[in-house]
């Protein structure tokens, strides 16, 4: 398969940290004077393909193409597109993206971003590729940082809930590993601790990080704490699912042994781990997170644009000795993609969702 080039965002982590640094400080400067911003992408159209439920990313997706002056297309269910009769993630990619200059995809299975990358003709965005990354979140979350911490580096970091399924834990842990001093507290039950990748990966980067069950235990020493929702859609049982919802529920009584200037975020959508009654406190900054969403996502779509960096899609190898044996992958689905395999933290991985690939 020849695989034209773009500046994707596939996962932050293929760009260097002064790239993200860029945006975020694009991001704020939008932030302060969106007027001046409102021509960026005049005549530009972004395509949003969504095959996952959405609010937030979507609409400030949406929201941010709209401020910059340009124009969207897009589904948001895609029973009522021609995924409903049959069509392929390739297809259904190459077709939109030849009538858009930049493409936001969401998906339930791990690479496809990744996936529609190899064929799309212009840049295409990693919305959520399943329980893998969701790195917009991670601009978002970064910016919320930069903002209301005025630091992305030694941070004492607590994250609780899914740490397992929710992609946004993944993201975050790979971004703020790159940036000094940083400490991690990984608060889940033992089945949702975070994958091993993630754990290889914060032994390597020579981080602070320690696993603990207990919200209590940890909530005095965070200067940030990042609550997930449990992800009931990524389960293989409803009754797996009954047994670790309600686990964790941040409540007015554990904010009071937290630090005074505790930040304490969550990508949204809440189910029921955080208690409203937080929401008055002075340290819940998740509304306003949400909102710096939109604004770093004006300066990353302004950033791919006009990029001149192109960047390859795949980079491992496939000597046929192995092969991805992860049902959530792509690869499972669309047989037609190309089988890429990296060594990663001492391991082998499926480049599309970098679980273990096994021999054949
Ligand atoms: C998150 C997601 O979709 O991964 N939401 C979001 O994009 N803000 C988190 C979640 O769904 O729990």
């Amino acid at each position: 398969m020849s695989e034209p080039k773009y500046s994707h965002l596939i996962d932050l982590n293929d760009y260097p940290v002064e790239w993200w640094n860029k945006i975020i400080r694009l991001g704020a400067t939008i932030c302060a004077h969106p007027q001046r911003y409102v021509q960026a992408c005049a005549g530009k159209i972004m395509a949003t393909l969504f095959y996952e439920p959405s609010t937030r990313t979507q609409m400030s997706f949406q929201s941010a193409m709209i401020r910059l002056g340009g124009s969207i297309i897009g589904f948001d269910n895609p029973m009522s597109s021609s995924v409903a009769k049959g069509e392929n993630l390739k297809d259904t990619t190459k077709v939109v993206s030849s009538y858009s200059d930049i493409l936001i995809i969401r998906h339930p299975t791990a690479g496809a971003a990744k996936a529609a990358a190899l064929t799309a003709e212009c840049p295409v965005v990693n919305a959520g590729d399943g329980g893998h990354l969701h790195p917009t979140q991670t601009l978002t979350d970064l910016l919320t940082l930069h903002m209301e911490k005025g630091r992305l580096e030694h941070l004492t970091v607590g994250l609780c809930g899914d740490l397992l399924y929710g992609r946004t834990v993944h993201s975050l842990l790979k971004a703020l590993s790159c940036y000094a001093g940083n400490r991690f507290v990984l608060i889940s039950t033992p089945e949702l601790r975070v994958p091993d990748y993630i754990r290889k990966l914060l032994t390597d980067s020579g981080c602070e990080y320690r696993e603990e069950t207990s919200l209590d235990a940890a909530i005095g020493e965070l200067d940030v704490l990042y609550m997930t929702r449990i992800q009931r859609e990524r389960f293989a049982s409803e009754a797996e699912y009954l047994a670790q919802k309600d686990t964790y529920c941040l409540t007015p009584e554990k904010m009071s042994h937290a630090k005074a200037d505790l930040a304490v975020l969550h990508p949204l959508p809440r189910v029921d781990e955080i208690a409203i009654a937080v929401d008055d406190d002075a340290r819940a900054l998740y509304f306003r997170q949400a909102k710096y969403g939109m604004y770093v996502r004006m300066a990353l779509i302004m950033k791919l644009l006009e990029s001149e960096e192109h960047l390859p899609v795949l980079h491992g190898t496939d000597d046929g000795a192995l092969h991805c044996v992860n049902p959530k992958c792509i690869t499972a689905k669309e047989h037609y993609l190309p089988q890429k395999f990296l060594c990663q933290h001492g391991r082998t991985v499926c480049e599309y969702c970098e679980e273990r690939a096994l021999p054949r």
